[in-house]
């Protein structure tokens, strides 16, 4: 039941509810990693129980795993070639839409899904909403040979840049390097303030041994924003600004009877 979710995993809840309603029936749709999403993927499982034929393109091993636990039909990117709709979490999101992402590790995947849809909305609870990017440390996919080398580079690379620290470190799993679905290592750079995103995105994909960034510039269409106390807010980016609408959670959904996390 919804009243026993803490107040963060409420707003997640509600921005996913409400980003499920823009799931159309035949649609291809991303289907983004983390704990947003997972509930994303859930309500999507709600939706095809209800008769929506659905099919996901999942960015994850884990939530390619949950999609099919709730019976979503899970197609690969190459089978579905292009998307309607891609729906994802974020680690922070600025009043242009632009984001950081990769928090769960799971970012190349999330990006190259992201880019090859007609769509990309963003889900998450109001704490993610930031002025400037940047207090969130910014993951970096690197591929395993010559990490080192690759974070010495990068290290020189940001000081030429408008960023506030320059910290490095490798994301770990235990006592060993953290792996990507890809095979690759994460470094999180702590940036605290990113000044010039677009130029920041950049020079670290001219890095030879950097694969991906999480900085998503220019790709989030939508952010659904979700609140502790059940609202969800949609907001657009268009031509003429930033749209919103509200929505409740009238009730409990039937997705708390069957499953658990
Ligand atoms: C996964 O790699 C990330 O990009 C997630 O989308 C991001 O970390 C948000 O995660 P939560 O929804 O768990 O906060």
């Amino acid at each position: 039941m919804t009243e026993d979710l803490s107040p963060v995993d409420r707003a997640k809840f509600a921005a996913a509810r409400r980003a499920a309603d823009l799931v159309e029936d035949g649609m291809r749709v991303g289907l983004g990693t983390g704990s947003t999403a997972a509930w994303l993927v859930r309500c999507l499982g709600e939706a095809v129980a209800g008769g929506k034929r659905i099919r996901g393109v999942p960015t994850s091993r884990r939530t390619a795993e949950l999609a099919r636990e709730v019976g979503l039909e899970v197609v690969t990117l190459d089978e579905a070639r292009w998307l309607d709709l891609t729906i994802d979490g974020a680690d922070e999101f600025d009043a242009d839409f632009n984001l950081i992402k990769g928090g769960g590790g799971a970012l190349l995947h999330e990006k190259i899904v992201a880019t090859a849809s007609d769509r990309m909305v963003v889900i998450a609870d109001a704490g993610k909403e930031v002025g400037t990017l940047g207090a969130f440390a910014l993951p970096v996919e690197v591929i395993p040979f010559g990490w080192q080398t690759t974070r010495a580079l990068v290290e020189e690379t940001l000081a030429g840049l408008d960023v506030l620290g320059r910290d490095i470190t490798i994301r770990m799993n235990g006592e060993a390097p953290f792996v990507t679905d890809e095979g690759n290592h994460v470094l999180d750079l702590h940036l605290r303030r990113i000044g010039a995103p677009h130029r920041l995105a950049m020079a670290l994909n001219q890095l030879p041994g950097v694969v991906e960034n999480g900085l998503f510039l220019d790709i989030c269409d939508t952010v659904v924003v979700g609140h502790g106390d059940g609202r969800a807010e949609l907001r657009d980016l268009d031509p003429g600004g930033v749209q919103e609408d509200r929505f409740e959670i009238a009730e409990p959904a039937n997705l708390f009877r069957d499953l658990d996390d």
